[in-house]
């Protein structure tokens, strides 16, 4: 019998051709919810997911034993349960690497829009309440000479350090890790980061430990200058705790991508000037969306084929 792959989402042709080589493919047409994806994951040998799926253990027991691969299309892997899938003798992939670039320009996409005010300016001339040329409107940051404060020093963490001289930036890092420097640059406590950095960049997976990691007290210990930039997972930063800090101006900005619950933005943030918020569109580059589905598809094959994948988390 032909391993049967189950496809969450409508992939790229390359992608989906990597796994029709590898097994029959069935692509849901529409996203499924818990129950649909329970339904459908029955059966399969591997499923190419979403960072939207949830892949709990009763996800895993509705797939059952046939199930040997859960490859996540997605750098971060909090929506699926890494313990249940252990336990079952479940490989879980994610697409680490290759979306590591597009998602440190993002960052600074966001961290260039929130300092120099560009969405606050899109919206003064889309409002039509731009009446030309002033010496004192829209005053930014400079990023010049200014401490850039990563938190995390990951493939992305250090991807967004290297673009720092060229913004004539410096860059500080807070690890866990008992390093002192990380591609020279030093490594600070988060503390010592949240007082002295004129920006606070997140680079963190979202696991019990980092959850609300930014709070009303680390949010405090910011610079009132300081502006919070995060592209990693919402459920860091306690959102009640940043519009606090954001009305109170105990922080100059924000600028996120990311929600702790997804599709939903606070109303409280939605109110503020100072924020930017995308859409979660960090790695959503037309060749880093390719290269994120290439990567789960040929996990996929390799799993199925006998062989170690490439990206195991
Ligand atoms: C996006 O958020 C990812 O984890 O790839």
């Amino acid at each position: 019998m032909p391993e049967s792959i189950l496809v969450t989402a409508r992939l790229p042709a390359g992608a989906l051709q990597i796994l029709r080589d590898a097994g029959e493919v069935h692509v849901a047409e529409a996203p499924l919810d818990p129950d649909a994806l329970r339904e459908q994951a029955r059966g399969r040998s591997a499923i190419v997911c979403l960072l939207t799926d949830r892949i709990d253990a009763d996800l895993l027991d509705a797939a059952g034993s046939s199930l040997r691969i859960v490859a996540n299309v997605a750098v971060g892997f909090d929506n699926i349960d890494r313990d249940a899938a252990r336990e079952r003798g479940v490989i879980v992939t994610n697409t680490s690497g290759v979306l590591t670039e597009a998602v440190a320009q993002f960052t600074w996409a966001l961290l260039l829009t929130v300092t120099r005010r560009v969405a606050e300016g899109d919206r003064l001339v889309r409002r039509g309440a731009w009446t030309g040329w002033a010496f004192d409107l829209l005053p930014g940051m400079e990023l010049t000479g200014k401490l850039l404060g990563i938190v995390g020093a990951g493939r992305i963490g250090r991807a967004v350090a290297v673009k720092a001289p060229a913004f004539g930036m410096r860059v500080v890092f807070a690890t866990r890790s008992a390093k002192e420097q990380v591609d020279g640059h030093p490594v600070i406590s988060l503390d010592e980061l949240l007082v002295s950095a004129d920006v606070v960049s997140l680079h963190l997976p979202l696991t019990p430990d980092t959850r609300h990691l930014i709070n009303r007290r680390t949010l405090a210990r910011m610079r009132r200058s300081a502006f919070l930039i995060n592209t990693s997972r919402g459920a860091l930063v306690d959102e009640d705790a940043l519009i606090w800090a954001l009305e109170e101006r105990l922080i100059a900005g924000a600028a996120l991508d990311v929600y702790a619950n997804e599709p939903d933005v606070p109303p409280g943030l939605l109110a503020l000037e100072h924020v930017v918020l995308a859409p979660h569109i960090g790695s959503a580059t037309r060749e880093t969306r390719a290269a994120m589905a290439e990567l789960a598809a040929r996990n996929v094959a390799a799993v199925l084929q006998g062989q170690p994948p490439f990206t195991p988390v």
